[in-house]
C-alpha cells in the first residue's frame, strides 16, 4: 500500500508517483515521522542547524527534488527534533525566477504530504508596503494575493492530492496565527499581521507597481511562498506563513533596493526569528 494513496481510488498521476518516491526515500533515512515541516527562507537556514537527532539530506540526493541555486539558500532537508518535536525543515527553497516551473516550486510540499506532514510553516523575506512594516519587522501572514501568473494546480487534477477547486478563504490557519501572535507578545517581539502579494520576480517592483499593490490590499511583497500555500491547502495541510521585512518596498523610501540589504536584514533578525519559530512549533504541534 502506497503512503499517499492509502484509501484513495483515483489512478495516481506522474507528479504523485514522483512525490511518493521522494517521500519514501526520506522516510527511509530516519525513524522520525514529522507532522510539521518548516521552509526556511533567505538567511534563515541556521534554525535547522540546531535540531537534535538530525539527518541532513542534500536536495540533490532526494529523488525528483528540485535544487536551489539562490544565494543564502543551503539546499538541504533536515529531519530532526526541536524541543522533542519531530520536524522536517528545508534549508532553502526554489523559486520561479530561477527558471523552475510552479509545479517544481510546490513539489516539496507534495513530498511533505506524502510523508504525513499536517502543518507547514513557510518563512520568507519580503518588502514592506504597509507603513509600519519597516526593516526587520516580522509579520504573520493573514492572506495572500497571487500575482505570479501561474498556479501549481493547473492541468489535470489528481484527486489523490485533493479536490479540483480547493477553498482558499482560510488559507492561513486562524489558530496558528493566534498562537504565533501570542508567542510574539510573550517574547517581546512586535509582530505584525498582513497580506502578502507574490510576484514572479526576479526584478524588484517599480514604485508604480508598489502603489498598485498597496491599492489592491497588499501589505508585503515577495517572490515565493504562494505556490507552496496553494499546494498545501490542496492536500489539507494547515499553513502558517511568517515574513521578515528585509526592506521597504520600492518607492516607499527614496533609495534603491539591493539584495545584500535583504540578506543583511535577514541576518540581523535571525535570532528573533529563530526564537519565534522555536516557541511556535510546540504550539502548532499541540494544535494539530
Ligand atoms: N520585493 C520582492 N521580493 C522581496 C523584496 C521586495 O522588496 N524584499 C525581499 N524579497
Amino acid at each position: 500500500m502506497s503512503l499517499l494513496s492509502k484509501g484513495k481510488t483515483a489512478k495516481p498521476g506522474e507528479e504523485f508517483i514522483r512525490a511518493e518516491a521522494a517521500a519514501r526515500f526520506l522516510l527511509k533515512q530516519t525513524k522520525l515521522r514529522p507532522k510539521i515541516a518548516v521552509v526556511l527562507g533567505s538567511g534563515l537556514g541556521a534554525f535547522a542547524d540546531e535540531f537534535a537527532s538530525a539527518v541532513r539530506i542534500p536536495y540533490a540526493k532526494i529523488p525528483n527534488f528540485p535544487r536551489s541555486t539562490a544565494i543564502g539558500h543551503a539546499g538541504q532537508l533536515v529531519i530532526g527534533k526541536v524541543d522533542g518535536i519531530e520536524v522536517a525543515a528545508m534549508q532553502g527553497r526554489v523559486h520561479l525566477y530561477e527558471g523552475y516551473s510552479v509545479k517544481d516550486v510546490a513539489f516539496p510540499i507534495r513530498v511533505f504530504a506524502g510523508m504525513g506532514v499536517k502543518a507547514v510553516i513557510l518563512t520568507n523575506a519580503a518588502g514592506g508596503i504597509k507603513k509600519e512594516f519597516t526593516q526587520g519587522r516580522l509579520v504573520v501572514l493573514s492572506d495572500h494575493i497571487n500575482l505570479q501568473g501561474v498556479n501549481p494546480l493547473s492541468g489535470p487534477n489528481d484527486e489523490n492530492f485533493g479536490a479540483r477547486f480547493p477553498d482558499m478563504s482560510r488559507a492561513y490557519d486562524k489558530r496558528f496565527r493566534e498562537l504565533t501572535l501570542a508567542e510574539g507578545r510573550r517574547l517581546g517581539i512586535a509582530l505584525g499581521e498582513g497580506v502578502y502579494a507574490a510576484l514572479a520576480g526576479p526584478s524588484y517592483e517599480t514604485p508604480a507597481e508598489i502603489r498598485y499593490l498597496k491599492t489592491i490590499g497588499a501589505d508585503l511583497v515577495g517572490m515565493s511562498t504562494v505556490p507552496e500555500v496553494i499546494a498545501a491547502r490542496h492536500s489539507g495541510i494547515r499553513v502558517l506563513g511568517i515574513s521578515c521585512v528585509t526592506n521597504a518596498a520600492a518607492g516607499i523610501l527614496d533609495q534603491p533596493l539591493d539584495h545584500n540589504e535583504v540578506l543583511q536584514t535577514a541576518e540581523r533578525v535571525k535570532g528573533q526569528f529563530i526564537a519565534l519559530l522555536r516557541a511556535v512549533i510546540p504550539d502548532v504541534a499541540s494544535a494539530l
